[in-house]
């Protein structure tokens, strides 16, 4: 870590301690999501790290970025994930969008303000993105959108969505992505999912009916709109990886906390072997992510960003999170299960992280077809 790295963790990691841990356990059973946490998280200038000074944003590093994630998620799984794919939309659009549209819809989601949200997955189209069927249709100055999104992190809280809808036919050559506002004539909410983890986090269904949307809200030109999303989900994914990461560090460090001071047959229980084999495998796992996550995040600030390493450390993390984390509970034993400790909440924080921004199956075949790519 340098200095601004330091510098950032240290001042965060107090601000997460007293202004989001206090409310975690009541938030995550009410599913109660907080927009003064998020602008404050905004006032730290955390929620639009890697954008240039000048739409508002840290000009940082990705290095810098999964920092910062990491942190935010050792307290909250669900707030890291808010800034995470807030800031995938600031970053599609500050690499796809022209001039105008830069200035338009950054600045108030650099600053935290507002949230920003990414409208790919569909009932039949999840896995299968190139499948979507929202169709966005011609029409003078514009475009007409018809159709249902499903599973939208922060649908509902954010303000800005990007939105992927067909233009054309079939495959992912059809699809073109628009800038989308909460506010757009046509677009409403459908239900809020309820689920087992990221409780604190608003999953929304989004529907358009006859949504005009202008022509200058497309990003880039027509059937580019599946390259954009992919673009940002290579990044993304990263991103999700780095929250593994802290939700694995937590995990391992209540685990380690715990073995020390219970004591069992009396001795800490931390002196079993059993327990110590479990505690520095937990440890290695966190470790490994950490070094892929930042692996991929070093390709992506020497503007070489590498798709492969990108899946790599979503993948490595995210299974990492799931088994430290359910570890974690193991170690804890009975009082594990309960709320009074934090890792049950971060077990069911982390199994989404699977699934989400693609499953882990997924991140395999994007692996492999590098491979084959590679040794062809
Ligand atoms: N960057 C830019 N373009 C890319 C790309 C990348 N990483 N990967 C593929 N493309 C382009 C290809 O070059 C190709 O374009 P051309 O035809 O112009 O050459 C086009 O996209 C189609 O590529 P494929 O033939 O590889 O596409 P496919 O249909 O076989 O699908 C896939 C590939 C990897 C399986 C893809 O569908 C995928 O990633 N699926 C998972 C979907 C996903 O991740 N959803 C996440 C939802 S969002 C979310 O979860 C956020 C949240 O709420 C937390």
């Amino acid at each position: 870590m340098n200095d601004i790295q330091k510098e950032l963790t240290t001042s965060l990691a107090k601000f997460c301690k007293e202004s989001i841990e206090p409310h975690m356990e009541a938030d995550d059973h009410d599913g109660k999501f907080r927009m003064e946490i998020f602008q404050g998280l905004g006032d730290y200038g955390v929620t639009g790290i890697t954008l240039p000074e000048e739409y508002g944003g840290a000009g940082l590093s990705y290095m810098d970025y999964v920092y910062v994630l990491e942190e935010i998620a050792k307290t909250s799984v669900p707030y890291a994930v808010t800034v995470s794919v807030s800031s995938m939309v600031q970053t599609i659009i500050n690499e796809y969008g022209n001039k105008a549209q830069k200035e338009k819809y950054l600045p108030a989601l650099t600053s935290g303000q507002e949230i920003g949200a990414f409208a790919l997955s569909e009932s039949h189209a999840g896995s299968d993105a190139g499948a979507l069927k929202t169709s966005a249709r011609k029409v003078d100055g514009g475009y007409m959108l018809n159709g249902t999104k499903m599973w939208i992190t922060s649908g509902g809280i954010a303000k800005t969505y990007i939105v992927m809808a067909r233009t054309g036919g079939e495959g992912s050559k059809g699809v073109s992505a628009f800038i989308v506002r909460d506010d757009t004539p046509g677009f409403t909410f459908g239900k809020a999912e309820k689920k087992m983890g990221w409780k604190t986090s608003p999953t929304r269904e989004l529907i358009f009916e006859n949504c005009f949307v202008p022509t200058e809200n497309m990003l880039l030109d027509e059937g580019k709109g599946f390259n954009v999303a992919m673009g940002g989900l290579d990044r993304g994914r990263v991103a999700i990886g780095a929250i593994g990461v802290g939700c694995s560090q937590r995990a391992l460090d209540e685990s380690v906390r715990y073995a020390l001071e219970r004591h069992q047959f009396k001795q800490a229980i931390f002196d079993f072997q059993g327990l110590q084999f479990m505690l520095a495998d937990m440890a290695l796992e966190t470790e490994c992510s950490r070094l892929m996550v930042h692996k991929a995040a070093e390709s992506i600030d020497q503007k070489k960003t590498n798709s492969k390493l990108c899946s790599m450390a979503k993948l490595k993390a995210t299974d990492a999170a799931m088994k430290v984390t359910t570890d974690a509970v193991q170690v804890l034993g009975g009082v594990g299960y309960t709320s009074e400790f934090p890792v049950e909440r971060f077990m069911r924080d982390a199994k989404v992280l699977q699934i989400v921004e693609g499953t882990n199956q997924i991140q395999r075949v994007v692996i492999a077809r590098h491979l084959k790519k590679e040794y062809e």
